[in-house]
C-alpha cells in the first residue's frame, strides 16, 4: 500500500483542498511537510465551509491524527487562532489528534513584521508574498538561530537563544530604521503561548516511523505549488520552502522510501498570484473572464490571481522534478464554452525554440509562449462523473494534456463538489 504525497504542480491554488479531503478520509495521518500559515485550504464538508491554513486537512474529519512535520514554519499564535476557530466550528483538536514537530521553527512577530517592510519597501525585489513571515522565518532556521518548538519547553534557556536571534535582527533593524526588539517583551510572549504549543509537541519523526512500520496509511499534503519551490521554481519569485514532492520526507523525519506515489495537482490552465514570470499570461478579455468564472481570489490574501492558458512546459518539468506519478486535473469546467483553447508547448528565447524553464530570471522574463491551438467545446462539463458525460472535444483536451506533460491522469474533478469527480487511479490503491 503507497503512502501518497499530494503537491500543486503549477504556481499553487491547482484545487488541492478538495482531492485532500477526499484522500485525507482514506488516510490514517495526514502530514504536512513545508510551508505554513501562507497555504490556504477551504473545505466544504456538509454545507460547513472550513478554512485551514496551518493544521492538515484532516483535522475536520476526525478520527485521524493531523501532523506537522519539521519542514514547517509554525508561528504560535496563527497555530492558536486556527485551532481556537475550529474548535468554535465543533472540530474536535486535541493532544490525541494534533501532534507538532519538537524540532519545527517558529516563526515570531519579528519575521512578519519583516516581511511586511521588505514587501512594502520600494527598494530590492518585490516578491508579493503573503507577508505572513514565512521567508525570514526560515532564514532564521537556515542561519542556525531560530527559536524551535522544543525551545518553548526550556524557559531556563531561552534568553540566550533570543539574545543570538536578537543580535541579528537588530542589527537589520537598526539599518532599517525598524525601532529594536527587546529581549524581555519577546522572552514574555514566548513563556506565555508556550503552555498552549507544548501539549501539541511531539517527536514526530518517530511517531511516524511506528506508524508507518504498522501499515498505517499517511498522506501528505503539500502547500503552494512546485513551480513556487526555492530550488526548482521561478526563483526569486517563489516561496522560501522546497515544495517539491521529495520534501514528503526530509520534512516529516522519513526516508525518501516512505513515500510512495505522488499525485500533482493541475489545473486545467494556469494562474498565479504575487509577481514574477509567467509566459502563458493572458492579459485581455479571456484571462479576465477565466479569473471570474474560476473565482480566482487568493484564499490568504484575497488577491486576484493572474490567469494565463495552459502551459504544458511548466508542468511537464514538475512531473520530473516531482517525480509525479499521476494527477487530478481541476477546473475542467472553466473552459467551458471557449470555441479554441491555446495550450503552450514550447518557448521561443531570443528566436530559439526551447521546450524547459530555463534557470535564469532575465530569460524567464523573456519567455515568449509557442501556443498549440485545440478546439473547445459547446457541452457542460461541470459535474461529470464519467467519461461518457464530457464532451469529446473535452476528451481530447485531457488526452493531449497528458502526452504534452507525460503523465496520466488519475483524476478528473469537474466541480468543487466532491462526488464531481471521474475516478481513473486511487493513489493509495495504485
Ligand atoms: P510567501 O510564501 O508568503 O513568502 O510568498 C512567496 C510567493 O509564494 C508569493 O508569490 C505568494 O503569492 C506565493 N504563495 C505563498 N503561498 C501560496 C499559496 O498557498 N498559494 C499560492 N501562492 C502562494
Amino acid at each position: 500500500m503507497a503512502n501518497v504525497v499530494v503537491v500543486g504542480a503549477q504556481w499553487g491554488d491547482e484545487g488541492k483542498g478538495k482531492i485532500v479531503d477526499w484522500l485525507s478520509e482514506q488516510a490514517d495521518i495526514v502530514v504536512r511537510f513545508q510551508g505554513g500559515h501562507n497555504a490556504g485550504h477551504t473545505l466544504v464538508i456538509d454545507g460547513v465551509t472550513y478554512k485551514l491554513s496551518l493544521l492538515p486537512s484532516g483535522i475536520v474529519r476526525g478520527g485521524k491524527l493531523s501532523v506537522i512535520g519539521n519542514g514547517v514554519v509554525v508561528d504560535p499564535h496563527a497555530l492558536c487562532d486556527e485551532i481556537e476557530r475550529l474548535r468554535s466550528q465543533g472540530v474536535k483538536v486535541t493532544p490525541a489528534e494534533l501532534k507538532l514537530a519538537d524540532n519545527a521553527a517558529l516563526i515570531l512577530p519579528l519575521h512578519r513584521e519583516l516581511d511586511g517592510f521588505r514587501e512594502n519597501a520600494n527598494s530590492g525585489t518585490k516578491i508579493g508574498t503573503t507577508k505572513r513571515g514565512i521567508g525570514p522565518a526560515y532564514e532564521d532556521k537556515v542561519g542556525r538561530r531560530a527559536i524551535r518548538v522544543r525551545d518553548l519547553a526550556e524557559p531556563d534557556a531561552l534568553p540566550p537563544k533570543v539574545e543570538r536571534l536578537l543580535a541579528h535582527h537588530n542589527a537589520l533593524r537598526r539599518g532599517l530604521g525598524l525601532a529594536e526588539v527587546e529581549a524581555d517583551s519577546l522572552l514574555r510572549l514566548l513563556n506565555e503561548i508556550a503552555p498552549k504549543v507544548l501539549p501539541f509537541m511531539d517527536r514526530v519523526w518517530d511517531t511516524l516511523d511506528h506508524a508507518r512500520r504498522e501499515g498505517r496509511r499517511i498522506l501528505f499534503e503539500g502547500a503552494q505549488g512546485a513551480l513556487l519551490d526555492i530550488d526548482h521554481g521561478t526563483y526569486p519569485y517563489v516561496t522560501s520552502s522546497n515544495t517539491v514532492a521529495g520534501q514528503a520526507a526530509t520534512g516529516s523525519g522519513l526516508g525518501p522510501g516512505a513515500v510512495g506515489y505522488v499525485l500533482g495537482i493541475v489545473k486545467a490552465y494556469t494562474t498565479r498570484v504575487g509577481e514574477g514570470p509567467f509566459p502563458s499570461e493572458l492579459h485581455d478579455e479571456t484571462g479576465r473572464q477565466i479569473g471570474e468564472r474560476g473565482r480566482e481570489f487568493g484564499t490568504v490574501t484575497g488577491r486576484a490571481r493572474r490567469c494565463g492558458w495552459f502551459d504544458a512546459v511548466l508542468v511537464r518539468q514538475t512531473v520530473k522534478t516531482s517525480g509525479i506519478s499521476g494527477i487530478a486535473l481541476t477546473k475542467l469546467d472553466i473552459l467551458d464554452g471557449f470555441e479554441t483553447i491555446k495550450v503552450c508547448t514550447g518557448y521561443r528565447l531570443d528566436g530559439v525554440l526551447i521546450d524547459y524553464l530555463p534557470a535564469s530570471e532575465s530569460a524567464q522574463k523573456r519567455l515568449e509562449p509557442v501556443y498549440e491551438t485545440i478546439s473547445g467545446w459547446s457541452g457542460s462539463t461541470a459535474g461529470a462523473r464519467s467519461w461518457a458525460d464530457l464532451p469529446a472535444e473535452a476528451i481530447k483536451y485531457v488526452r493531449r494534456i497528458e502526452e504534452l506533460i507525460g503523465a496520466p491522469v488519475a483524476l478528473l474533478s469537474t466541480s468543487p463538489e466532491r462526488d464531481d469527480t471521474i475516478l481513473v487511479k486511487n493513489p493509495f490503491e495504485a
